[in-house]
């Protein structure tokens, strides 16, 4: 059955693609090359290499479409925390973990870091309970779990539920730079257009409340290299956090303390 919004958007694609070819001046042979590249990246998708979305991600698309999903959303001058894209290796059914377990399996590492905050309401400040913080990022190698057979299965994952106090805490490790994966179609594309493929040392959350909007996000090192220059574009003011040097725990190199604020419905 004929959807208005479907039927809106495919035509504006159409004129689009037709205006684009014609400003270009697209041959047949270029075009056949732009085809095997999207037939390239739909063939290595799978769930351990979402190219797809690799490639809308290094044209800035999938920013783009997160700026005007929640600038739409958006309402008054005190904002809940800001969104920022997925990417393509969240994974279905993170660990589910207590208040200040470790998310780290099986690796050494100087920037163990003790995570903390408090989950609010932006417009009343109060606790919001019931808030799961699913969080994810790489070892100090660059690699996700999934990408990496030397890691432990759902290593750097983990879905945390606050309590009636709204607060969260766990240990994770200060995460790294690393390039998006540039042996495929993207890569070719960056590398045509002379760009580097490294994203910001960045960890990734999806916070859900009942009664709340989903926030999908991602933190960023201010120190980190590439901080300005993100391969896809996702760094938001904001979401730029400072890692501290923690004394006093055994467990941790580092604190991070961060708080979110989610708005409702
Ligand atoms: C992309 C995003 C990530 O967070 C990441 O770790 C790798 C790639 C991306 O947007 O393509
Ligand atoms: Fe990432």
């Amino acid at each position: 059955k004929a959807s208005p919004r479907v039927r809106q958007v495919t035509t504006s694609l159409i004129q689009h693609l037709h205006d684009f070819a014609r400003e270009n001046e697209i041959t047949v042979d270029e075009w056949m090359a732009g085809l095997e590249l999207l037939n390239e990246a739909g063939r290595m998708s799978d769930d351990k290499r979402n190219e797809g979305q690799l490639l809308c991600d290094i044209f800035g698309f999938e920013s783009l479409v997160d700026e005007i999903t929640y600038k739409l959303a958006a309402d008054a001058a005190d904002e809940p925390t800001a969104t920022a894209i997925l990417g393509p290796f969240w994974r279905h059914d993170a660990p589910q973990k207590k208040m200040g377990d470790t998310i780290v399996s099986g690796i050494e590492s100087k920037d163990r870091t003790y995570m903390h905050g408090i989950v609010t309401d932006f417009k009343t400040g109060k606790p919001v309970e019931g808030a799961v913080l699913d969080v994810w990022h790489t070892a100090p190698n660059g690699l996700y779990e999934q990408q990496d057979p030397n890691q432990p299965e759902m290593n750097l994952r983990g879905r945390f539920t606050t309590g009636k106090d709204g607060k969260y805490d766990f240990y994770c490790l200060k995460p790294v730079p690393y390039p998006i994966p540039y042996d495929g179609p993207a890569g070719k594309i960056l590398q045509a257009m002379d760009r580097h493929p490294y994203r910001p040392a960045h960890i990734h959350f999806i916070l859900t409340a009942p009664g709340y909007k989903p926030i999908v996000t991602q933190i960023f090192d201010r120190n980190s290299k590439y901080i300005e220059d993100d391969s896809v574009f996702a760094v938001k003011d904001s979401l730029i956090v400072d890692f501290k040097p923690y004394q006093g725990d055994p467990n941790a190199d580092f604190e991070l303390p961060y708080d979110f604020k989610l708005a409702t419905y």
